[in-house]
């Protein structure tokens, strides 16, 4: 399995013949190295229907025929718009032909602002297990600090964790500390962190805190990637 990390929440893992995307964020994502007709999938996974992540999930899964995954008022949402969608919900995992993905809670919310500045609720927020080729990867999504993620944790045995560190809208880098103490993945990488001026966060401090703690932390720059 690799992962690819486009900057914010959104990064493209590969497993064998199969591409993932996950809340593809591109073109108003000022971090992110492509844009929306550079990037081929198969499968788009999406946390939750917040803009920083639903991005431009309507051209891509139009472009290139992927099915998109989500929970049930969000693949609806996006099935309305003609996608082809994959709907769950929280705890459950489907099989897909790279391995599994099992949606797991996130602390945050969901909605998504519509043409008349209308918000539409778009359900429960989740965060993210893919299953491939003996590896896991657990993307966080958005969200805050909870004891659950020990769960999460102590049921997987996960190789590398996508974590929020931006604060405001989500966890901080002491949260997300205290998370990565429960999750106990092999690997961690921050996310979501220095997009936007509200979400300033100094990865080299988590790396440190993480570090103290016994996990090690992979900054990975917009473009970079990492081989699980
Ligand atoms: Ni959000
Ligand atoms: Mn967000």
């Amino acid at each position: 399995m690799k992962f690819t990390y486009y900057g914010h929440s959104a990064g493209l893992v590969e497993a064998g013949e199969h591409r993932i995307l996950i809340d593809p964020f591109l073109q108003g994502n000022p971090l992110s190295p492509v844009f929306p007709h550079d990037v081929k999938c198969d499968t788009i996974v999406l946390t939750h229907g917040h803009e920083d992540h639903f991005g431009d999930t309507v051209e891509i899964a139009k472009a290139t025929d992927a099915t998109v995954v989500a929970t049930v008022e969000l693949a609806r949402f996006c099935a309305g718009k003609g996608l082809k969608t994959q709907e769950m919900n929280l705890g459950g995992e489907v099989s897909f032909g790279f391995g599994t993905i099992k949606l797991v809670p996130a602390f945050h919310s969901s909605s998504y602002v519509d043409e008349d500045g209308r918000s539409v609720y778009l359900g429960m927020p989740a965060g993210v297990v893919i299953k491939s080729d003996r590896s896991t990867l657990y993307h966080a999504g958005d969200t805050a600090l909870f004891g659950d993620m020990k769960l999460i944790g102590d049921m997987n045995s996960i190789d590398v964790a996508l974590v929020p560190i931006g604060d405001t809208y989500t966890m901080g880098v002491n949260d997300a500390v205290e998370a990565v103490g429960m999750l106990r993945p092999k690997k961690v990488v921050p996310i979501h962190y220095n997009t936007f001026a509200p979400i300033e966060a100094d990865p080299q401090r988590f790396a440190q805190k993480c570090t103290e703690i016994g996990v090690e932390v992979l900054i990975l720059e917009p473009g970079g990637s990492l081989t699980l």
